[in-house]
């Protein structure tokens, strides 16, 4: 068994890789979005949302909604759907109220979030509550540590039992000590250097075990070393398609099939070159909100 740790330094991903094979880990399969019924931006919580208070189309939203949900059919996933709560303007982003993992007894888990504006914690009751009733262990971080936003932040390497973890902005780096240990599960962290790009999934799209697409300027020089040492094939976003196209905010299924905002073609056309099939959606009304693909579904056993 792979032990819990926190990976800070390339050496210590080395030694980590050195102890042999890292533990394989069993996929979700279905995808898991919320309605956005009730989807608005009224304040400015990361620096996407600037100048997009009271600007988001609702019937624009939910038609691109239901085709994002469509292109996920379409290519074979299961899509569960929670109705979105009132007041809670944000709960579309369902990758980010809790982090769901498969427990070494057959039975999956979700760590809850403990999300950084208040406005976003009266959404994890809910879906806290939709994990419960599947039968899902709920494993809760200590109360000390202060901020963690689940799938947002905490990307599982494919296939395998090792997590990447962004901090800086949305997680704070202690919440990976508690949550490998919790999960027994070696989390490799990754500090946001850039403004803009605040959480994870913003900079950082895992693609297959080998494959990753990032935007560089959104890590340290280490946190670069790091991903390129977990990862054989890099694919690098330009500063335009990783920030007004969205691309890295892409999702993988089965490995092969990109779900991505439409708009990007240099990553697409690196996309291609390494035999990934392609699927772009227009997702504009929650871009307005700092969001897009990855971040509007979470992937549930
Ligand atoms: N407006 C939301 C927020 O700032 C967007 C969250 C998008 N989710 C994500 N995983 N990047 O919290």
């Amino acid at each position: 068994m792979t032990p819990a740790r926190v990976i800070r330094t390339t050496a210590e991903l080395e030694s980590l890789l050195g102890e042999g094979p890292l533990e394989s880990r069993v996929e979700p399969r279905h995808i898991l979005m919320c309605t956005p019924d009730y989807f608005d931006v009224v304040d400015v919580k990361n620096a996407f949302m600037h100048g997009n208070i009271g600007s988001v189309d609702r019937l624009k939203a939910r038609e691109q909604w239901d085709a994002l949900a469509r292109a996920f059919e379409s290519a074979g996933h299961e899509v569960l759907t929670l109705p979105g709560v009132e007041g809670c303007e944000d709960m579309v982003f369902a990758a980010n109220q809790v982090l769901p993992g498969m427990g070494d007894d057959g039975r999956p888990y979700v760590v809850p979030s403990h999300m950084r504006h208040p406005s976003r914690r009266r959404e994890v009751p809910a879906i806290r509550a939709w994990f419960e009733e599947r039968g899902y262990r709920i494993l809760e971080l200590p109360e000390s540590v202060p901020y963690f936003e689940g799938q947002g932040d905490a990307i599982w390497h494919p296939g395998r039992r090792l997590l990447w973890g962004g901090y800086g902005q949305r997680t704070a780096v202690e919440a990976y000590e508690a949550l490998s240990e919790l999960i027994e599960t070696p989390v490799v962290v990754l500090e946001l250097v850039h403004p803009s790009f605040y959480h994870l999934d913003t900079a950082f799209c895992a693609l297959s075990e080998d494959a990753v697409l990032v935007y560089p300027a959104a890590f340290s020089d280490e946190g670069m070393a790091l991903i390129r040492r977990g990862f054989d094939r890099v694919i690098e976003a330009s500063e335009p398609e990783a920030t007004s196209g969205f691309a890295c905010n892409a999702h993988v299924l089965d490995g092969r099939t990109v779900v991505i905002q439409s708009g990007s073609p240099e990553v697409v056309a690196a996309l291609r070159a390494n035999g990934f099939d392609i699927v772009e959606v227009e997702t504009g009304e929650f871009i307005k909100s700092g969001g897009s693909v990855f971040c509007m579904k979470m992937m549930v056993y």
